[in-house]
């Protein structure tokens, strides 16, 4: 799984490139499989999710063919199975999104339960609620979801829980049903924007993306596209947390400031300074962090994965801080790493109270997850002395060439 020694204490100081969004990629490479042509799709971020996603429909036949780190033709029009292997969609819990799309394509599908997280049960009641509106009916069976359809007819769904998978899945399943479906209390983050963009470049007929009301009109073809993925704005995010910690000052590149606004508005209230550009912002922080109180919630509210992120900023700041975590019923796991350097948390359910400290102590620790492996990287590098990061391979899941980008920056990192 591989480690990381981090060596904290050094500011992080110069410039960064944000990659393309792990969440829109993880989305619209299945959607490529209702194009009637091959797609060019540009600035996917090179990480492990996205390479899975790319095996996934090569075994499935579809040819892909790189044209540099970031862009890929992916052509789908030869693939001749309807099922994802079960080895594979093990591995990621997006590879539910192949449901809706080879249920468009196909009028069934096969895919595995999604693997849990380790932040609470992880249900899909929502997704099957919202094929069963479109006319497929469905079987749990030694824990492949089999989800098969004669017609995909349009309807209304109301989700009582706003869910981002649950949006997207009926987005990829409703865009080529016969008539209208409307998903109301639907989920806005960008990267629901962004595949409703990509499905209506290649011709589909979606409004209301970003709003909770989303229409669908269901259209007969959809045609090869070439489109750019949204910058990910949980990177951005991630890297300014980075910059307060270590009293730095970063200039982070290609962002879409309109999706960072909740966690930029955190920032200025924990003490960074903001200077916001085109497509970039530049954060800086050479004064005592303060507290701050947060809610993680669906967006435009600040999102639940800045939550680890935060709550490590947080353990350097003077006074007492509360999180609370809106969306998962336990994604406090990391927590207790945390605590493994010092830092004072108390977690009671979905609230975590930190008490800020001047500051942590390097020690061995462990990442739970994507997000928990980003907060411990957050907290080292702000520690005093060398850290060791073990399971770093889920860190890598969403975050392009870090222990690069750190070291452009001036951090003291290695991959061992
Ligand atoms: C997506 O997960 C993201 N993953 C998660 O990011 C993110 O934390 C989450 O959205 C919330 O923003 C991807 O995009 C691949 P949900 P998803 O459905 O779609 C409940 C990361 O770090 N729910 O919006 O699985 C659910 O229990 C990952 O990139 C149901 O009850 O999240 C949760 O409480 C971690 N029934 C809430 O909705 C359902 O059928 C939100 O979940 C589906 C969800």
């Amino acid at each position: 799984m591989g480690r990381f020694i981090v060596e904290g204490g050094f500011s992080l100081k110069g410039e960064v490139k944000i990659n393309g969004s792990k969440n829109a990629a993880l989305a619209i490479i299945p959607a490529t499989i209702l194009s009637n042509g091959p797609c060019l799709l540009k600035n996917l971020p090179n990480i492990s999710d996205v390479k899975l996603s790319f095996e996934i429909l090569t075994k499935m036949g579809a040819k892909i063919k790189k044209q540099d780190e970031h862009t890929v033709l992916i052509d789908n029009t030869t693939i001749n199975c309807n099922e994802v292997p079960f080895e594979l969609a093990m591995k990621m819990r997006a590879s539910y999104y192949y449901l809706g799309a080879l249920l468009t394509r196909f009028k069934e599908a096969n895919v595995a339960m999604p693997g849990g997280c380790n932040f609470g049960v992880r249900p899909i009641n929502l997704h099957l609620k919202g094929f069963k509106m479109l006319g497929a009916n469905y079987e749990i069976d030694a824990g492949i979801i089999h989800l098969k359809a004669k017609e995909l007819v349009g309807g209304k769904i109301y989700f009582d829980v706003v869910s981002v998978g649950a949006t997207i899945n009926i987005l990829l399943a409703a865009v080529k049903a016969k008539g209208v479906t409307i998903i109301e209390n639907a989920a806005k983050e960008p990267h629901i924007v962004d595949l409703a963009n990509f499905l209506n470049s290649m011709g589909a007929n979606i409004i209301g993306a970003g709003t909770n009301v989303i229409k669908i009109k269901g259209v007969e073809s959809l045609n090869s596209s070439s489109y750019t993925i949204i910058p990910d704005q949980i990177e951005a995010g991630s890297y300014m947390a980075m910059a307060a910690v270590t009293r730095g000052e970063i200039l982070i590149r290609d962002v879409t400031l309109k999706h960072l606004e909740s966690i930029l508005n955190k920032m200025e209230t924990i003490g960074v300074k903001i200077k916001k550009y085109d497509s970039s912002v530049f954060v800086s922080c050479n004064c005592e962090l303060n507290k701050a109180d947060v809610t993680s919630q669906a967006y435009p509210g600040f999102p639940t994965d800045m939550q680890p992120q935060i709550t490590a900023v947080l353990t350097f700041a003077k006074g007492t801080s509360i999180i609370t975590e809106g969306i998962w019923a336990n994604r406090f796991q990391y927590v207790g790493e945390l605590c493994r350097m010092g830092a004072l948390i108390t977690v009671d359910g979905k609230v975590a109270v930190v008490e800020g400290k001047q500051t942590l102590k390097a020690a061995p620790v462990t990442a739970c997850d994507l997000r928990a492996g980003a907060a411990l990287v957050i907290a080292a590098l702000g520690a005093q002395g060398k850290s060791e990061i073990e399971n770093v391979s889920y860190i890598e899941r969403g975050y392009e060439n870090i222990v690069g980008k750190l070291k452009d920056l001036g951090a003291v990192i290695e991959k061992v």
